[in-house]
């Protein structure tokens, strides 16, 4: 587990019907305010979608960022994303990504409405965070401490249906070059999943791109970047087409969770299709 301690947050949804969640994920915002991603400009991207968001009727109860927030690791990257949540009047939460930083995270990306809390509690929900970043690596690993904080977690509200967040992702998307970089001990996480007799969901980043799916009953749900998406079952390499965007989830006192995905098909850039690697 990460050094924040793992507090529960106790969030009374705006919604009685439901708890909305925002998930933007993998941003890739680099020191330099005109930082490209593969000709893409990572912040222009992100302030178009943060525009949209809020621009949208849909009113969040919660933004769960899942990591790659920083391309570069750097402190005026993590500075401006602050001031950006700060923008939004609810509470955001993030795990790393395999680009971040996690303890220079944990001192600069916390403050008024950016919370770093491992875990959200609703009185239907229990959502958990974990940080599958294995430091100087592009794939991921849960550490025991973070299969501990699960596995303890479950004990605790066995009743709440369960949702856990992280970067990587645990089952393959298609692409064979991103599937060697996914969650390595993913096995482990099932097992704990298993256990648990509520329904169950996991959610990530990392892939960029739109990905969802059922196994032995758990929704497993992926979402587009904000900036450049990662194509289809690829061999190796290679940029997408779809615009930026990001997800919506609706999640249900019984359990159901409703969720879509929203592009921003307006913005105007040449993505450099020649570069093979990120
Ligand atoms: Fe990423």
């Amino acid at each position: 587990m990460s050094q924040v301690t793992a507090m529960a947050k106790q969030l009374n949804p705006m919604s009685t019907e439901c708890l909305r969640i925002v998930q933007v994920t993998d941003p890739h915002i680099f020191a330099e305010p005109e930082g490209k991603l593969l000709g893409l400009s990572t912040r222009v991207s992100f302030e178009a979608i943060l525009a949209r968001i809020q621009k949208e009727e849909i009113a969040p109860d919660l933004l769960l960022a899942t990591g790659d927030l920083s391309q570069d690791a750097s402190e005026p990257a993590y500075q401006y994303l602050l001031d950006k949540f700060h923008q939004l009047n609810y509470p955001c939460f993030w795990v790393p990504g395999n680009h971040d930083d996690a303890d220079l995270m944990e001192h600069t990306l916390v403050g008024q409405n950016v919370l770093p809390h491992k875990r959200i509690l609703t009185p239907h929900w229990q959502i958990v965070l974990l940080n599958s970043v294995v430091k100087g690596k592009v794939y991921g690993n849960l550490a025991a401490t973070e299969l501990e904080f699960l596995s303890n977690a479950l004990k605790e509200f066995p009743e709440r249906h369960l949702m856990v967040v992280l970067h990587h992702q645990p089952v393959n998307v298609g692409s064979s070059w991103l599937d060697k970089l996914g969650l390595r001990n993913a096995d482990e996480l099932f097992e704990i999943l298993a256990q648990h007799e509520q329904k169950t969901s996991v959610i990530w980043g990392h892939v960029h791109q739109d990905f969802e799916d059922t196994q032995n009953d758990i929704q497993l749900i992926a979402t587009p970047s904000t900036c450049v998406q990662f194509a289809r079952e690829s061999e190796d390499f290679a940029a997408g087409q779809e615009s930026p965007g990001y997800r919506y989830l609706n999640l249900y006192n019984d359990g159901r969770i409703e969720s879509w995905v929203h592009r921003v098909d307006e913005l105007e850039y040449t993505v450099d299709y020649t570069i093979k690697g990120y």
